[in-house]
């Protein structure tokens, strides 16, 4: 596979209609889009998997997703109503002010802003230059950034859209209604979803004993990781030795590799490849970890 080809199959996002293949043909375009993010590495080609996995819960369930990045495995959660709670955690400081800002009342704010933006290299400038003014102004920027920048890369030193990108240039990301309809829908479900800005690993040993814990883990990618997030160098061995202590249940993504298997190995985890495929029909496979096969 290409590099090039490797890169698209890294950005299942909506605009481009990926069409993902598990087991049976999955449509990603009859998966809800909930997330306000483009996020590299977004799951949502698995939510029909999570669903049929998220029925496993009974009343007292509750979800954590520790690496929560755009957060649709979260989202569809707390939208569709499988747990009583929804606890998402992440450390990136302009993924976290984002989340923050869209489950605060400054949701407003932000939708204001979103509505009125001028999608200009000055006007990105601008707002960039604003992110440091305070949480909403920063959740605005990383919005702005996000949707502006080459596959919707928040790493230190990516770069905006080229500008023949869909033939629209820097807006070509840009949907003001699609983005205002998402951040209004998790502000509506915001009792049953709480944000932490922290360390995944903390959170996980805090609830490791706990038998109505669900975990959902989709660290950052061991090799693509490092060009795609400020937050890469993970201790991934630590998250497969956290794995096989937790009480409650985990599902866990991982780029298939030697390394990745080896580690499942050690800690005596089972897992299944699942294949998708983009609709440039190009599969690869990913690693799906869990204590419920
Ligand atoms: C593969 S992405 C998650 C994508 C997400 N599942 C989605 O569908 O959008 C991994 C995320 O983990 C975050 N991360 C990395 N190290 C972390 C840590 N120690 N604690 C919390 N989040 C971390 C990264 O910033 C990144 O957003």
């Amino acid at each position: 596979m290409s590099i090039k080809q490797l890169e698209f199959d890294l950005f299942p996002e909506e605009e481009k209609e990926l069409v993902a293949v598990m087991h049976n043909v999955t449509n990603v375009a009859s998966v809800p889009q909930r997330s306000p993010f483009r996020y590299p590495g977004g799951k949502t080609w698995l939510v029909p998997t999570a669903r049929k996995w998220f029925s496993l819960a009974n009343a007292d369930s509750y979800l954590v997703e520790p690496f929560a990045g755009g957060g649709i495995i979260s989202l569809t959660a707390a939208a569709e109503g499988y747990f009583k709670h929804v606890t998402m955690v992440e450390l990136d400081d302009d993924v976290a002010a984002t989340w923050q800002t869209i489950l605060s009342d400054d949701n407003q704010w932000l939708i204001k802003q979103i509505s009125t933006f001028d999608v200009t290299a000055e006007n990105i400038n601008y707002v960039i230059n604003h992110a440091s003014d305070g949480i909403k102004q920063r959740a605005f920027a990383t919005i702005v950034r996000n949707r502006t920048n080459h596959g919707g890369i928040l790493a230190r030193g990516s770069g905006l859209i080229k500008s023949g990108e869909n033939g629209k240039g820097l807006s070509s990301r840009w949907y003001p209604a699609t983005l205002i309809k998402r951040i209004s829908e998790v502000n509506r479900n915001r009792d049953r979803i709480s944000f932490i800005h922290g360390d995944a690993f903390a959170y996980m040993e805090q609830k490791l004993f706990d038998p109505n814990a669900f975990f959902f883990i989709d660290p950052p990618y061991t090799i693509a990781g490092r060009r795609l997030y400020n937050h890469f160098d993970v201790d991934h061995r630590r998250i497969f030795e956290l794995a096989s202590k937790m009480q409650g249940h985990f599902l866990m993504t991982y780029d298939d590799t030697l390394e990745v298997r080896s580690w499942a190995d050690e800690f005596n985890l089972s897992y299944i490849t699942i294949p998708m495929q983009t609709t440039h029909l190009v599969t690869k496979e990913e690693l799906l970890i869990s204590n419920d096969f």
